[in-house]
């Protein structure tokens, strides 16, 4: 959470960070605010939205060829005006932005009070400047040394960078825990939480590892580590992402492109992965380790989010065809809770950034213990394909909408891949039912174009429930996930309460909510649990409960049952929710809209939670 953006160089540095801020805004819009530096260090910020920096910078000096600018996602300190970045030092001579958590912050705040420091803001990032400014001062060492010794101090995770106002060629940035690239242009430099700030000016970019510091002075970048360690030739990468992929191409918002993009998505997440004709399949990153999955006595799955609802989609997978025992957890209770993890186990991570805090934290406790770690994420280059042994990515493109969508349904779709060539490593598939399986995989992205085509009843039915106060959503089996996924979705974005719960679980409780004021979303495709769901629709209906159905094409059954009925088509059990979830992400984006909710930064949300 909270984004960062710098820029050094030769251009003017303000148009680079509020289009790199605007960019970055999904990871975090309590406050914006930016550092530049002209023959003066001047800092403007404010609560709010990006545009409400430009508002406030109109008319003002936003000269300077070197800045840093920032969107928080407040952590400590409510996000007002004072809290938001850039901070200052004591003497006013360094600006700091920061992501993250500095968790000693209080007894390094109390040391300078003691000495005299006195503080604007209830951050800990105003500690840190400060710190830096104590150890520059007293311990008479340079800036670029001082924030070295400070960070040999700090407990927690940062990404951050420095200005400082008698040093205009200077910028020092650094990473531990939060995500940080450098891009290398000609004669200028960038630093950024993620690439997409940059794309425009270089595709040279270098991901900082944790507890390593950049310093670009006079036009020269050296990175070395906290530890004082020279990084000889860092590895310089080039960038595959396109700025078409992180604009909005028409759409009102990226919520509704990243809903409409899934027949693509999909279909780049499969993308030479497999063959139905020949019942082929590769995936170079599982190559490798496959003898592990062949033996492996468990999988354990750490997520958090809607990854972990992918998560919960692959455990029936991987137990359906592969056989082999899953667990599901969440990254944050997983590793707090003294699990137990063998050697012989394999743990999948699933996340959509490949920066969720806890995620990583889950991730180095099972490294710890011995197990083989494979990594499920969208963003290429981000921390979790890097701390694990092998993984696969998911090939969604950038989702720029906080609330997940297609980085979910590639989520699922590589974890059936997985789960179906494990099942044929193992013995456990034969091969007439995998080549149906891929040849049925492969039509899937039809199959969502046309579940998009259900907009239009989907409208009426928002239309009709927008003003509800509660909703259920009920599934059974590779339904129960989607119903889970179909009531975060609302929640997050239209503020309505909802639950997901498996349809026969309903009479061990929910079922005590149902009146005629209470919509019920129930995934009640043709298939294994037909029958039983529509048992649970009958005990909705019975209690006067407003059923809306997602049905496959052509049920009449139901249709009598429902007030109102979404078909999909047709398909194969463990591939329903990449096609039921479709017409829940449009019902939640509708009423959310309707009522009149960002849906692309949906309010106290972040992307990337980069705080545990
Ligand atoms: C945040 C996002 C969710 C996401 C979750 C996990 O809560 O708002 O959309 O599912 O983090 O993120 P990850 O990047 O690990 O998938």
């Amino acid at each position: 959470m909270c984004g960062i953006v710098g820029y050094i160089g030769s251009k003017e540095a303000y148009p680079i960070l509020i289009s790199g801020l605007k960019r970055l805004e999904y990871r975090g819009y309590d406050s914006a605010g930016v550092a530049l530096l002209d023959t003066t260090l001047n800092v403007y910020k404010k609560a709010g939205k990006v545009s409400d920096l430009e508002n406030l910078v109109a008319n003002k000096n936003v000269n300077g060829h070197v800045g840093i600018g920032h969107t928080r996602w407040a952590t400590h300190g409510e996000p007002n005006d004072v809290n938001a970045h850039p901070h200052l030092s004591q003497g006013g001579d360094l600006a700091i932005i920061h992501n993250g958590i500095i968790e000693n912050y209080s007894s390094i705040k109390e040391t300078l009070l003691k000495k005299g420091h006195t503080f604007k803001s209830d951050t800990d990032t105003e500690v840190l400047i400060h710190f830096i400014e104590d150890i520059r001062d007293n311990a008479n060492v340079d800036l670029e040394e001082a924030v070295r010794l400070a960070l040999n101090e700090v407990v927690g995770a940062y990404a951050i960078a420095i200005i400082s106002k008698n040093h205009p060629d200077l910028l020092i940035a650094a990473r531990k825990g939060s995500p940080l690239v450098v891009g290398v242009g000609l004669g200028e430099y960038f630093i950024a939480s993620d690439a997409t700030p940059i794309i425009e000016y270089t595709r040279n970019v270098i991901y900082l590892e944790d507890k390593e510091i950049a310093i670009i002075r006079d036009n020269k970048l050296v990175i070395k580590t906290i530890g004082n360690k020279i990084i000889k030739n860092p590895y310089i990468e080039e960038l595959n992402l396109s700025l078409e992929s992180i604009e909005k191409g028409g759409y009102e918002n990226f919520m509704l492109k990243e809903i409409y993009e899934q027949p693509r998505s999909i279909l780049d997440s499969m993308r030479g992965r497999i063959n139905a004709k020949t019942g082929t399949f590769h995936m170079s990153g599982l190559k490798e380790y496959e003898h592990k999955f062949i033996n492996a006595k468990r999988i354990i799955i750490v997520a958090c989010g809607t990854s972990w609802h992918a998560g919960l989609v692959a455990e029936y997978l991987f137990e359906d065809f592969a056989r082999i025992p899953v667990e599901v957890e969440y990254a944050s209770e997983f590793r707090y809770r003294n699990p137990v993890v063998n050697e012989d186990d394999i743990v999948l991570a699933i996340s959509q950034s490949g920066e969720t805090a806890d995620t990583l934290a889950a991730i180095e406790l099972a490294k710890s213990k011995g197990a083989m770690i494979f990594g499920i994420c969208n963003v290429v280059g981000s921390s979790i394909p890097r701390m694990t042994h092998a993984g696969a990515y998911t090939h969604a493109g950038p989702e720029i909408g906080v609330a997940s969508t297609k980085a979910f349904t590639a989520q699922v779709t590589v974890l059936t891949l997985m789960a179906l060539h494990i099942a044929q490593l193992r013995g456990k598939i034969a091969d007439k039912d995998l080549r149906r399986m891929f040849s049925e995989l492969e039509a899937i992205p039809a199959k969502v174009e046309q579940a998009l085509k259900s907009d239009d009843v989907i409208v009426k039915i928002a239309e009709k429930f927008k003003d509800a106060q509660n909703f259920l959503y009920l599934g059974r089996g590779y339904s129960f996930p989607v119903a889970l996924e179909g009531a975060l979705k609302l929640k997050e974005i239209s503020y309505i309460h909802a639950e997901g719960y498996p349809a026969a679980e309903m009479k061990h409780g929910p079922i005590a909510l149902i009146d005629a004021n209470m919509p019920v979303v129930v995934i009640a495709t043709e298939g294994a649990n037909y029958e039983k769901v529509v048992s649970n629709i009958q005990e909705v209906k019975a209690r006067k409960g407003r059923i809306i159905a997602i049905v496959s094409e052509g049920d009449e059954k139901i249709k009598s049952m429902a007030e109102y009925v979404i078909e999909i088509p047709k398909t194969e059990d463990c591939l329903i929710p990449l096609l039921a979830t479709i017409p829940l992400q449009l019902l939640s984006y509708h009423i959310a809209i309707l009522r009149g909710c960002n849906v692309d930064q949906p309010r106290n949300l972040a992307k990337s939670v980069t705080v545990e």
